[in-house]
């Protein structure tokens, strides 16, 4: 409005200078009913496209001229412009057409088509508005804070129509989690919050979306650890796991003695979230107490495991072994058969007295035990 106002302001002028007309002819305004002035439909076009200009003519024009604002284009052929992006298109009887290569945002206004004829001047205008896809411009790089810190991420955009800029998180855990805003506030991080977020920039045109990494630090936390028994000679293996970020160093102890990789029959290995330390040969010196400590810039956890010696069973153990669940489903079916013996005797309409429960089993018992006896002695 306020350029189209100015334009308005000088027009006039511009019309004298250019068509010389004495100053004391007075020329007709836009405001002036009498005057034939035409607004056109506005041209909504993209930053880095071509507008084409046009306006119709007549048969006895004896000007004519393209104004940006209040300064020429071109005054018929005559390029007034310095602007090379500004060509004449067609100029004859019927139509004065330019164009406008490779708008940009600062093309954007008020164009008039000022014509003389025999009679009165004419104009035409038109408001080309320039739209521009978003683009963020200023935006939060990839982001390492430790856990409990408050963040903000910041997507800045620009664009036209003005972008409408959103923030959100990306990975599984982020339900939820994000802003209709520029800025996104993350007070007293979470190590659950960690991952990445993607900000968006979308206008009438387009839509730009960018994404980056936020890594939350926080202190190790180390599985319980859990005894391990292991037969004299054999390998034996402690494994220790922690939850760190960034990943824990692991340092093992034996009672208060530190483990390292270069002891004899001992292998330390690290990997990502887990530490193993092996033993290739067990020895009776090796049983005993080791504790794993995990440490990261931000902090340690320990925990502790027993090597303890489990004794290998022996093929007379392996016997011993075998009678005893022998004996104990023996016993068992004997109590089953007892009781469907019971029942069967004494049947539900049985009358009941003190002895005949344990009288009616005994018989049957006692000869099943002999039988189940006969059997163990085959050993
Ligand atoms: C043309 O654009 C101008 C400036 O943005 C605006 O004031 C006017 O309402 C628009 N006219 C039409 C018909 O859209
Ligand atoms: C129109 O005028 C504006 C303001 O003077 C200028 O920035 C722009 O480059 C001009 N555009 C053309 C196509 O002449
Ligand atoms: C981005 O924003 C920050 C904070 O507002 C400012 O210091 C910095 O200069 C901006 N960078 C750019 C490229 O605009
Ligand atoms: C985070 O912000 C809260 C509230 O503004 C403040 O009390 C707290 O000290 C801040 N924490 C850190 C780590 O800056
Ligand atoms: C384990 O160590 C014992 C004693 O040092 C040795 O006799 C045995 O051969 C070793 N076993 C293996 C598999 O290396
Ligand atoms: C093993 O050592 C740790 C640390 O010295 C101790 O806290 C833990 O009680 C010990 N465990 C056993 C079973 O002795
Ligand atoms: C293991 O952790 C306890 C607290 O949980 C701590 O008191 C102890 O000093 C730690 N031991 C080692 C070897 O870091």
């Amino acid at each position: 409005m306020e350029v189209y106002g100015c334009w308005k302001r000088l027009l006039p002028l511009c019309l004298r200078l250019l068509f010389l007309v004495p100053a004391g002819l007075p020329v007709r305004s836009q405001g002036d009913s009498q005057s034939d002035n035409k607004v056109m439909d506005n041209i909504t076009v993209r930053q880095g496209e071509t507008v084409f200009l046009s306006c119709s003519q007549g048969d006895v024009v004896t000007h004519t001229a393209w104004l940006n604002r209040s300064s020429i284009l071109y005054a018929g052929e005559d390029k007034w412009s310095v602007d090379p992006r500004v060509s004449l298109v067609t100029l004859n009887r019927d139509e004065f057409t330019i164009k406008i290569e490779n708008v940009d945002m600062s093309d954007e206004g008020l164009y008039v088509c000022a014509v003389q004829t025999s009679s009165k001047p004419r104009t035409t205008s038109v408001h080309i508005i320039v739209q521009v896809p978003p683009k963020i411009v200023n935006f939060s790089k990839d982001l390492v804070v430790n856990e409990g810190a408050n963040v903000t991420l910041m997507c800045l955009a620009s664009g036209k129509p003005e972008p409408a800029i959103s923030w959100k998180m990306l990975s599984p855990s982020g339900d939820g989690l994000g802003s209709d805003d520029e800025y996104l506030e993350i007070p007293s991080i979470t190590r659950q919050r960690a991952g990445e977020y993607e900000c968006s920039a979308v206008n009438d045109i387009a839509t730009e979306t960018k994404t980056m990494q936020l890594v939350v630090n926080y202190p190790p936390t180390v599985f319980e650890g859990r005894d391990v028994g292991v037969t004299l000679g054999q390998r034996g293996v402690l494994q220790c796991e922690a939850d760190a970020v960034p990943e824990a160093d692991f340092e093992w102890y034996r009672d208060d003695r530190r483990i390292s990789n270069g002891f004899d029959g001992i292998e330390i290995e690290d990997s990502g979230a887990l530490s193993k330390l092996t033993f290739f040969n067990v020895s009776e010196t090796d049983y005993g107490n080791y504790t794993c400590v995990a440490i990261n810039k931000l902090g340690s956890a320990n925990t502790s495991f027993v090597l303890y010696e489990v004794i290998e069973p022996t093929s007379s153990t392996l016997l011993q072994v075998d009678t005893a669940s022998l004996l104990e489903v023996t016993s068992s079916v004997l109590e089953q058969t007892a009781t469907e013996y019971n029942q069967f005797w004494e049947g539900p309409g049985a009358v009941q007295d003190g002895n005949s429960g344990t009288s009616g089993t005994y018989t049957p018992i006692c000869l099943l035990l002999i039988l189940a006896l006969q059997l163990l002695l085959k050993f």
